[in-house]
C-alpha cells in the first residue's frame, strides 16, 4: 500500500507487512476509529472482517468495502469471540491481522468508581482482546505468521486526573501486548500498541460513566482517519508502540511522554 509504505520510510521503519491480499479482523468496526481502520485496511487491499454489536452498521460498511464480511460479535462474550474467528476462517481460510480496536471509556474520579462499571470497562478493554487474541493465535502459528494490534489510549501515557478508571484498563492492555510481543515474536507473530489521543468519535457519547475532562477539550480532536494511519502503520512495520500522530510516530512509552 503506496501511502502507508511512504510513511514508514519517512520514519526510518522497514515495511515487514503487505497489507494487500491480506485478512484482517477489526473490533469495534461499527463506527469511529474501527471503521476508519477498516475502509483505510480495504484501500490497501485486504479483505476485511468487521465485528461489534450493531449489525446495520456493520452491514452498511460491508456494502461499501469489497470482500469484506459483517460478524455481529458482542466481545464479552467468549463464544461470540470464537464464532468472529470461525467465520473469518470459513469465509477466507486465514487470519493474518487482528485490530483490537472496539473499547469504552470510564470517566469519573477514582472515588466515584462503580467497580461494575470497572469490570464492565475491563472485560471489554482488556479481556476481550486477550480472548480474541488467544482465538486467533493457533491460525498464525499454523501461518507461522500474524500481527495483532491493541488500541490503547495516550491517556496510559500520562497520570491525568478524572480517568484513572479507563486509564488503567489501557495500561492492563499495555502490558499484556508487550509480554505477548515478546512470547509470540519467536513464533513470527508480532504484537504491537497504538496509542490515539482524543478523537472525534463516539466514544465520548458512549462512557460507561462520566464524561470527558475538561482539559481534554482544550485540544482539537483528531479525526479517526489519523488513528487508522497509524494502525495501518503499525501493521505494515510491527513497531512495537506507536503514537497517532501525523506522520504516525513509533515511540518508546513512558509517564509523561504525552
Ligand atoms: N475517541 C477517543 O478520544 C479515543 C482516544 C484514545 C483511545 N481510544 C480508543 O480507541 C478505540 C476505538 O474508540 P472510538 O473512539 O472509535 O470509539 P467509538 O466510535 O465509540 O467505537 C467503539 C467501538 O467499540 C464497539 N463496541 C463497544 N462495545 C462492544 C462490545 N461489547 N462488543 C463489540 N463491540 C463493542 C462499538 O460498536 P457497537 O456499539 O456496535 O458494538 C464501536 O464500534 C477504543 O479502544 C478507545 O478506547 C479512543
Amino acid at each position: 500500500m503506496q501511502d502507508v509504505q511512504w510513511e514508514a520510510s519517512a520514519a526510518g521503519s522497514e515495511t515487514k507487512m503487505e497489507i494487500d491480499g491480506s485478512v484482517c479482523i477489526v473490533t469495534g468496526a461499527s463506527s469511529g476509529i474501527g471503521a476508519a481502520t477498516a475502509r483505510l485496511l480495504s484501500r490497501s487491499g485486504a479483505r476485511v472482517v468487521l465485528a461489534a454489536r450493531r449489525t446495520d452498521r456493520l452491514e452498511a460498511l460491508a456494502a461499501e468495502l469489497p470482500a469484506s464480511l459483517a460478524v455481529t460479535t458482542d466481545l464479552t462474550i467468549l463464544g461470540d469471540i470464537q464464532r468472529l474467528v470461525d467465520t473469518a476462517i470459513a469465509t477466507f481460510g486465514r487470519i493474518d491481522v487482528l485490530v483490537n480496536d472496539a473499547g469504552q471509556g470510564l470517566h469519573v474520579p477514582i472515588d466515584e468508581i462503580d467497580p461494575e462499571d470497572l469490570r464492565a470497562v475491563f472485560e471489554l478493554n482488556v479481556v476481550a482482546p486477550l480472548v480474541a487474541s488467544q482465538a486467533v493465535l493457533p491460525i498464525m502459528r499454523a501461518q507461522g505468521a500474524g500481527t495483532i494490534v491493541n488500541v490503547s489510549s495516550a491517556t496510559s501515557l500520562r497520570v491525568i486526573p478524572g480517568i484513572g478508571g479507563y486509564a488503567a484498563t489501557k495500561s492492563a492492555l499495555n502490558m499484556i501486548s508487550q509480554v505477548s510481543r515478546l512470547e509470540l515474536e519467536p513464533q513470527g507473530i508480532s504484537v504491537s500498541v497504538v496509542y490515539p489521543s482524543v478523537t472525534a468519535t463516539e466514544f465520548h457519547d458512549k462512557l460507561r460513566a462520566g464524561h470527558l475532562a475538561t482539559v481534554a477539550w482544550s485540544i482539537t480532536p483528531d479525526p479517526p482517519e489519523l488513528a487508522a494511519r497509524a494502525i495501518a502503520f503499525a501493521i505494515s512495520t510491527g513497531e512495537a508502540h506507536v503514537l497517532v500522530a501525523d506522520p504516525p510516530r513509533p515511540i518508546v512509552p513512558g509517564p509523561g511522554l504525552v
